[in-house]
């Protein structure tokens, strides 16, 4: 498979960041909400937000890579199927989904570093605190991380209904293009 889009698919490129991200997403909510109910005495009760906490950095590293990666190969246009508000709905869905996907991140980032604080990526290395001390900064931030996950997961979710309603109703390439496979 090629590495970069065309006219009528989506590159690999494009293809495992979609669905790797899609994954990571999921996988964060649930890790998320699972971790908020340990108790003290848990195992995990601070392997988890590590873990919560690299794994978010990484996506928010894959999704800076994305947003480059659209500049160097622009998306397929969309199929010739789509009437003028699909593609109307669609380009506005997917931006909703980055400008979510950037909300949730970045809320995240701030409400680690609120302290000053860096954050440690998998023990590996660290990703320094440049923004720490604004007023209230972990409290806002976590009101404004935990409402948007909700909303990114629950518009993830329509969005991937929309997907499947094109693949099995509408009998489109929406889907398969996705998939690595032809319009
Ligand atoms: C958290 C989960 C998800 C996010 C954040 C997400 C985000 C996006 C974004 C931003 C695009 C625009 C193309 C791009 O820039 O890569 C896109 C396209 C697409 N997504 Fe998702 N997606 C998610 C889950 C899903 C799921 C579960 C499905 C299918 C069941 C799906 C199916 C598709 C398809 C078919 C396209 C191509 C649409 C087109 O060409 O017009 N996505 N997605």
């Amino acid at each position: 498979m090629q590495l970069r889009n065309s006219s009528s698919r989506y590159g690999l490129i494009s293809i495992v960041l979609h669905w790797g991200v899609a994954l990571a997403v999921f996988g964060l909510f649930g890790l998320g909400l699972w971790m908020v109910g340990l108790d003290y005495y848990s195992s995990w009760r601070h392997t988890a937000p590590e873990l919560h906490k690299s794994i978010g950095l990484t996506v928010l590293a894959l999704m800076l890579l994305r947003v480059l990666w659209r500049f160097v190969s622009p998306p397929p246009p969309a199929p010739a199927t789509h009437d003028a508000f699909t593609r109307f709905a669609a380009k506005a869905g997917h931006m909703l989904l980055y400008v979510g996907l950037f909300g949730v991140l970045i809320a995240g980032y701030l409400i680690s570093t609120a302290e000053g604080a860096g954050i440690p990526v998998f023990g590996l290395f660290e990703v320094p605190a440049l923004v720490s001390g604004l007023p209230d900064q972990a409290d806002i931030a976590g009101a404004i991380h935990f409402y948007l996950a909700w909303g990114l997961v629950i518009f993830a979710g329509l969005h991937g209904l929309a997907a499947l309603k094109h693949h099995f109703i509408d009998r489109d390439a929406t889907l398969v293009r996705m998939l690595g496979r032809k319009a």
